[in-house]
Formats: structure tokens, C-alpha cells, sequence
């Protein structure tokens, strides 16, 4: 954040009702119009600032920040909870893990924000999530396997992410193939897995969480509204995300390790347990244009397995898949 917008905060805080346009302008030597850009700017990070016309501005409420000695705790003496990253603000958490693993940050590396302002999604597509509503960490991994086997770390890492989320809230948590979490027919969240290294060895691996915890409705981007969910829009409640957290870390370090001494059996079958595409009609985006059909589940390497016409089973290793109307 801008030392600017960080004496505006301070301004307000030090007034508890409201501030005139014109005393912030005056006090840091910038335009009203100046003020009223960084106000929004604050107000898109979390902090809920009043504007009353000839009174000024009120601050309402700050964006609620997550407790990285609570996380620390819950996850001492375990390998994700070993070395926390956390910034109020970034650009994107996995972009920041993926250059402190170029640099040789250690396996369990957690970098955790509270609002990125170009957060990555799967193909090329974006993750936005108002600041202190959503958890928006990567965790960097150096496992010994094969780059072959990579893209088998988004299942595990959706699976155990779904588990513990469910065990937590007691919200039924499914898998869109190959990375997204549901709820009911709405993504919560979804998983964003880059690697690094050679044919016969990975260096490393950053997954990235994205999960929409206490996100209000009106706080969805509107082209969203109708497909995005929120733990709080399902269950009517907040979640203490610092919790919720770290026993996602718990969890996605038991299924890594787990995963690495005994192969990605277990994982594959949580994921059969929770695949939210099973027995629907789907459309898989293709380089050939799309191609519908019957999703059956996946096959022991991960790949999506679809039902064509005349008994064809195609497979499929990477996609975009849509529920067929
Ligand atoms: C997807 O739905 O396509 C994946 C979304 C992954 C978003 C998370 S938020 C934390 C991490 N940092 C990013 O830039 N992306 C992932």
C-alpha cells in the first residue's frame, strides 16, 4: 500500500467520526479528487469508509487481518508450517512463490496475501477476492517425481483442500475437474499448480489456493454472481480464516506425504468421491472445437474420461469442461 493511503488510514483512525475531503487534501498536499481516488482504492481493499456529502469521511470498519501466529501454532513442528510469507498486498502469491523458488526457497514455503492485484487463474484467467474475505496462499514443493506426474499435484491438492474445508464447515465440497471446488452448482475456489524442472525430475512445484471464505454477495464481481460461491453466501456465517487456513496446510501436507510414500492412488480415489462432473453432460474446449459428452469419472493417471457416442471413451489430460445445457 502507498504510504499516501497509509496516512489517509491514519487520518481516519485518529478521527473517529468523520474527515473533510478538504483536511486530508490540505494535510497531504493533494487535490480533494486525489483523496476521493485513494478512499475507493481503500475501499477495494476491505476497509468500509463512509462518504457523506459536506461532512466528509468516516472509517466504518477495517478489513479483518489474518492471524499468522494462530497459523504458526496450529501447524508447529509440520513441514507447510515451517517459513510463512505474508503481505497484505501483493501481485500474485504464486508468482511471488514461484521467484522465491527460483531463488531456492525450501520445500513448505507458504506465501499467504490478503488481496492480490493480479491474481492468476487456470488458462490464463484471472482470481479476484476483496481483501481479508478470501484465503490466497502457494505453497512451494520440491517432491521427488517425475514431471509427468505434476499435474496429478492439483488432484491431491483439491482433495485435501476440499477434505478439510468440508470437515470445517460441514459444507459438501465437490471437484470440477481438474481444479475447481464446488459447492452445490458454484465454485468456491480452485487450485492454480506451476512447475518448474526437467523431463525425469521436478524442481519445483508452486500450488496456489484461491477460496472465497467470508465473501458477501455484493462483494462478487457481477459477471460472477451467478456462479461463484462463498463459504459465508452458503452458510450464512463467517469463518475464522486463519483457522480454516491452517488445516487446509495440515491437510495438504498429509496428502502430499502420503502421496509421495505410497502414489497418488488415495488421492485419485478422494477425488472419484467428490468429482462433481460424474455421469453429467459435459463440453471439453479443444483445439478441434468442443467435444461433448458423458463425463465418467477419471482413469488412474487423472485424465478426464468421456462417454462418446458409439461406446468411444475419450480421454482427456487437460481442458476446459462446461456443463452442456
Ligand atoms: C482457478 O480457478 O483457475 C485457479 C485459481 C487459483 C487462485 C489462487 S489465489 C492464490 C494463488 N495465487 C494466484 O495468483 N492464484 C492462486
Amino acid at each position: 500500500m502507498s504510504s499516501r493511503k497509509r496516512t489517509v488510514i491514519d487520518i481516519l483512525r485518529a478521527n473517529p467520526d468523520f474527515v473533510s475531503g478538504e483536511a486530508i487534501s490540505g494535510t497531504l498536499g493533494i487535490s480533494r479528487n486525489a483523496v476521493h481516488k485513494h478512499i475507493n482504492s481503500l475501499r477495494s481493499r476491505g476497509y468500509r469508509i463512509l462518504g457523506v456529502s459536506h461532512r466528509g469521511y468516516k472509517l466504518e470498519e477495517e478489513p479483518c487481518r489474518l492471524s499468522i501466529p494462530l497459523v504458526s501454532s496450529m501447524t508447529r513442528h509440520s513441514l507447510f508450517g515451517r517459513a510463512f510469507r505474508y503481505y497484505d498486498e501483493i501481485e500474485s502469491t504464486n508468482a511471488e512463490a514461484k521467484s522465491l523458488a527460483q531463488d531456492g526457497a525450501p520445500e513448505g514455503t507458504v506465501v499467504i496475501a490478503e488481496c492480490q492485484t493480479a491474481g492468476r487463474g487456470r488458462l490464463g484467467r484471472r482470481w479476484t477476492s476483496p481483501a481479508g474475505k478470501g484465503l490466497l496462499f502457494s505453497v512451494i514443493l520440491r517432491p521427488a517425481l517425475p514431471m509427468s506426474d505434476a499435474h496429478l499435484l492439483t488432484l491431491v491438492a483439491a482433495t485435501a483442500a476440499a477434505e478439510a474445508v468440508e470437515t470445517h464447515t460441514g459444507v459438501t465440497v465437490r471437484i470440477k475437474w481438474p481444479n475447481d471446488l464446488y459447492v452445490d452448482d458454484r465454485k468456491l475456489g480452485g487450485i492454480l499448480t506451476e512447475v518448474s524442472g526437467e523431463q525425469d525430475e521436478i524442481d519445483w512445484v508452486v500450488v496456489g489456493v484461491g477460496i472465497n471464505v467470508n465473501t458477501e454477495y455484493g462483494e462478487l464481481p457481477v459477471p460472477l454472481r451467478r456462479t461463484a460461491a462463498s463459504l459465508k453466501i452458503a452458510v450464512g456465517q463467517l469463518f475464522d480464516r486463519s483457522e480454516l487456513l491452517a488445516r487446509i496446510l495440515l491437510s495438504l501436507e498429509a496428502s502430499y506425504v502420503a502421496t509421495l510414500r505410497s502414489g497418488f492412488d488415495g488421492a485419485l480415489d478422494s477425488f472419484r468421491r467428490r468429482d462433481y462432473l460424474s455421469r453429467k453432460t459435459v463440453s471439453v474446449q479443444t483445439r478441434e472445437g468442443p467435444i461433448v459428452g458423458e463425463a465418467l469419472g477419471i482413469d488412474d493417471r487423472g485424465a478426464l474420461l468421456l462417454q462418446l457416442p458409439h461406446r468411444h471413451v475419450r480421454r482427456f489430460y487437460a481442458g476446459d469442461v462446461t456443463l452442456h445445457p
